[in-house]
């Protein structure tokens, strides 16, 4: 089939130099630079944003903070609901164009876009479009010493103006995880795409508009992480900070924040252990397995990339995975036929690359994949690689890769093998096949992380909470638990005698 044209919309959107939104406004950047976006299929630049820098920054928050104090507190709930209603139609209405959008800068197949995260996005505005009128506070029966009658009670208010810093590999639902809770709090917000993948953040700012919510409310920085991420953690009037990228830079954040001791929420890495049983589906169990580590090219944050299969079903497993390996079509996502699409940079094909060398170095065998498929040219493409550590000893059985690369290890005895599966300083989602009530529930049970899938994997749910054990994260998204994380809470006693 061939590469899809770029829709007139889109055209359009990509036609000029893509402005800041700060206060309800396009703004030129301080700065007076631009940076380029480029198609990850192509190694072609076709767009160009601003570069953000601090006295962007500066603008934003100060936007941010005046729309919270402002207009946007005396929204009521019901109106909230009803303006987050309007923009996951919005989203739906222009969905096409943000799937494309999506697709040319992230690399990934068009109907994993549009189909993907845009439906998701939209779903997961509509979920939060219901808490406005259900954030309540409750009262309390205390107990004075001196015995005089008192009311309690407690109030539940936004914590006021947040940033949201997000990766590439989700960069529509990414801003809806955050913005989400933001607008049915009442907060409000500044919000950074990554530098790879800015264009549909701008897209959505646009529909934010289109909805009437507020000027202020969401403002859009595109830029680089040490001249607009930085001084954004690090700023004095920025209330709370919401992170999902690497460990690496959580640490990073996390240290920015205590400056002014903002509430920080950190979604990071994660090096997620998958295990199928011996009485498992094999069939279904390996399907599963590869879809794991294969969807959005296996740059996922709970990617199954350390699958720990019993020793008995190992080669019938190996077997599945390598069939659903030679089923994907890799190549551009724009183009309709192909199931997978490059990685989203050439730096990330670099690390990427360089795991699967050391892999082979340090004596990993290769089931299938490895290497860039031969016929594409100019893209940074890599076909879904299977390997098998017999020993547990090599890097890719440890470190996050963020790629189509599952490491594959046999197992005999269930008991080490959980030890085995929490050997690890990561700790956001892990899994387990079978059809053993007793075996699925016992595992779980003892597993350390804060996703557990039972015959299934990747179940996200706007209502149940996600995120992580140990370096994998602060705090929970989605849900009530996040809820909390965007609000606070305020005791109120009244002295009735
Ligand atoms: P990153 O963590 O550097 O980038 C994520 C976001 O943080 C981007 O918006 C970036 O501009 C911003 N950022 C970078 N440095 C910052 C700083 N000093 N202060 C504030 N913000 C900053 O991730 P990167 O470099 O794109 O990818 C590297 C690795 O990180 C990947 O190979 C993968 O292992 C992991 N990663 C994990 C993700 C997840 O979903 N958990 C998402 C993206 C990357
Ligand atoms: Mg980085």
């Amino acid at each position: 089939m061939a590469i899809m044209d770029i829709f007139s919309d889109v055209q359009q959107f990509l036609s000029e130099p893509k402005k800041l939104f700060i206060g309800g406004e396009w703004v030129e950047p301080s700065s007076g630079e631009y940076f380029p976006v480029e198609n990850p299929a192509t190694g072609q630049n076709f767009a160009q944003v601003s570069m953000a820098v601090e006295a962007d920054v500066d603008r934003a928050v100060a936007a941010a903070r005046n729309a919270q104090e402002g207009a946007w507190a005396k929204v009521q709930p019901a109106e909230r609901s009803r303006l987050m209603i309007r923009l996951a139609e919005l989203i739906e209405a222009d969905a096409e164009n943000l799937g494309q959008i999506i697709s040319l800068e992230n690399g990934k197949p068009y109907t994993n876009a549009y189909k993907g995260e845009v439906v998701i996005t939209a779903n997961i505005i509509r979920y939060f479009a219901g808490w406005p009128s259900k954030i309540e506070g409750s009262t309390i029966p205390v107990s004075p010493r001196g015995g005089e009658p008192m009311l309690n009670y407690t109030l539940r208010e936004p914590v006021g103006v947040c940033a949201l810093i997000v990766p590439w590999n989700f960069p529509l639902s990414m801003c809806a995880w955050k913005l989400g809770p933001v607008l049915a709090t009442g907060c409000t917000a500044v919000l950074k795409p990554a530098e790879q993948t800015p264009l549909v953040a701008l897209r959505l700012a646009e529909l934010i508009q289109k909805a009437g919510i507020p000027a202020g409310v969401v403002n859009v920085l595109t830029g680089f992480g040490d001249r607009a991420g930085a001084p954004l953690s690090a700023h004095d009037d920025v209330d709370k900070i919401a992170f999902t990228g690497s460990t690496g830079v959580g640490r990073m954040i996390a240290k920015a924040a205590a400056g002014n001791m903002k509430k920080v929420s950190l979604e990071l890495g994660g090096k997620s252990p998958n295990i199928i049983l011996p009485d498992a589906d094999i069939v279904r169990a390996a399907k599963g397995s590869a879809d794991g580590i294969f969807y959005n090219q296996g740059q996922v944050c709970t990617a199954a990339s350390r699958l720990y299969v019993h020793e008995s079903v190992l080669d019938q497993t190996l077997e599945e995975l390598r069939k659903h390996a030679a089923a994907h079509l890799v190549g551009p996502g724009l183009d309709p036929a192909n199931t997978m699409g490059p990685l989203v940079s050439r730096e990330q094909h670099g690390i990427v690359k360089g795991y699967v060398d050391r892999a082979l170095n340090e004596g990993a065998e290769l089931i299938c994949g490895g290497k860039a498929p031969a016929h594409l040219e100019g893209g940074y493409f890599m076909e879904p690689t299977v390997f098998l550590d017999r020993q547990e000893q090599a890097c890719i059985a440890r470190e996050e890769i963020f790629g189509p690369v599952v490491t594959v290890m046999s197992w005999s005895d269930v008991d080490e093998l959980v030890h085995r599966a929490n050997n690890t300083p990561f700790g956001l989602a892990a899994g387990v096949w079978t059809n053993n009530l007793k075996q699925a529930h016992t595992i779980a049970a003892k597993l350390k992380a804060g996703s557990v899938w039972i015959n299934c994997w990747n179940v996200v749910d706007p209502a149940s909470p996600f995120g992580g054990y140990k370096q994998s994260g602060w705090g929970r998204e989605m849900g009530k638990n996040v809820i909390d994380a965007y609000t606070e809470t305020k005791s109120v006693f009244v002295d009735l005698s």
